[in-house]
């Protein structure tokens, strides 16, 4: 099945879909992004996702090329269209392309490019991986200031998930002045081992995380405590429990830190409680 995607206004087959090479999303990475799953052909926390789309928009004084009512109905039509039960919506706003390359941003009557494509993962809720825990190393954070910001400049988070890969393990966490900022694509936590959650508080230098944000809230309702505070990667490896939070993973157990088992090296307790409340909480408020 060809996969139906959205561009500017029409839905097409994704090998007919077209955007300018003057697109700013293109030359500057002048864009922002969003990633909102879907399990049994729903939206997993689309308000969530659509607000900090607004708000990153805002932050960039991108105009608004769509309301947030257009963008749910279009998420719905693509996940219908392209029959999704489990998988991903990407979405991506550019400012649009100018008549040529130039720094400046253009004037206001540039239309910004609207992109939105799905993305068909079967077993995303079930992943083998979630049973198992992942293996992380820390690697220095070269990104930008904004980070709150969810703009297209993957470049370093992308060189991250690579060096990771050349040393056999699966992620990376970016540590900056000493202390873990977040993992190259998702909000990095530790349980302690009186059994509190640890994980940085929001700030620029990190993603407000739309998972983070249910994790913490159903967390607190299971009366866990959590500190929100920045945490060092020695803290991490001595800790009874490691995980990270993202729209594409979920609650994901983080098993060993620079080599260094977090706790027996095994899959605690705590992750996979606080991963399976998210995934009923959350599937019975999907869209
Ligand atoms: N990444 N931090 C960073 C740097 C991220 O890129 C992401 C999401 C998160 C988690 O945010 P949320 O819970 O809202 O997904 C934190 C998405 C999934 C991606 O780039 O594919």
């Amino acid at each position: 099945m060809t996969r139906t995607v959205y561009v500017n206004g029409e839905y097409l087959p994704e090998t007919e879909a077209k955007v300018s090479i003057f697109d700013r999303g293109f030359l500057f990475a002048d864009g922002v992004y969003e990633v909102t799953s879907v399990l049994d052909g729903k939206l997993i926390d689309f308000e969530g996702h659509a607000k900090r789309l607004t708000r990153s928009l805002n932050e960039l004084d991108m105009p608004h090329p769509v309301t947030m009512d257009e963008l749910l109905e279009i998420h719905r039509e693509l996940v219908k269209l392209n029959e999704i039960e489990e998988g991903l919506v990407y979405l991506q706003i550019t400012r649009g392309a100018d008549a040529d390359r130039d720094f400046v941003f253009p004037s206001a009557d540039v239309p910004a490019t609207v992109v939105l494509f799905t993305q068909n993962k079967p077993g995303l809720a079930d992943n083998p991986a979630a049973q198992k825990g992942i293996k992380v190393i820390s690697i220095d954070d070269q990104r930008w200031g904004r980070r709150d910001i969810k703009t297209v400049q993957l470049l370093y988070p992308s060189m991250g998930k690579m060096m990771a890969k050349a040393q056999g393990c699966d992620d990376a966490w970016l540590v900056e002045d000493g202390y873990v900022t977040e993992g190259t694509s998702n909000n990095a936590y530790i349980v302690t081992q009186e059994g509190t959650i640890v994980t940085r508080q929001l700030s620029n230098d990190i993603l407000h995380g739309i998972t983070r944000a249910a994790v913490l809230r159903f967390a607190k309702e299971a009366q866990i405590k959590v500190e929100e505070r920045p945490f060092t990667i020695e803290e991490a490896q001595n800790a009874k429990e490691a995980f990270f939070t993202s729209a594409s993973a979920f609650v994901m157990p983080v098993v060993e830190v620079d080599g260094k088992a977090v706790g027996d090296g095994k899959v605690g307790d705590m992750v996979p409680r606080i991963r399976e409340i998210y995934l009923e909480e959350m599937r019975k408020a999907a869209v």
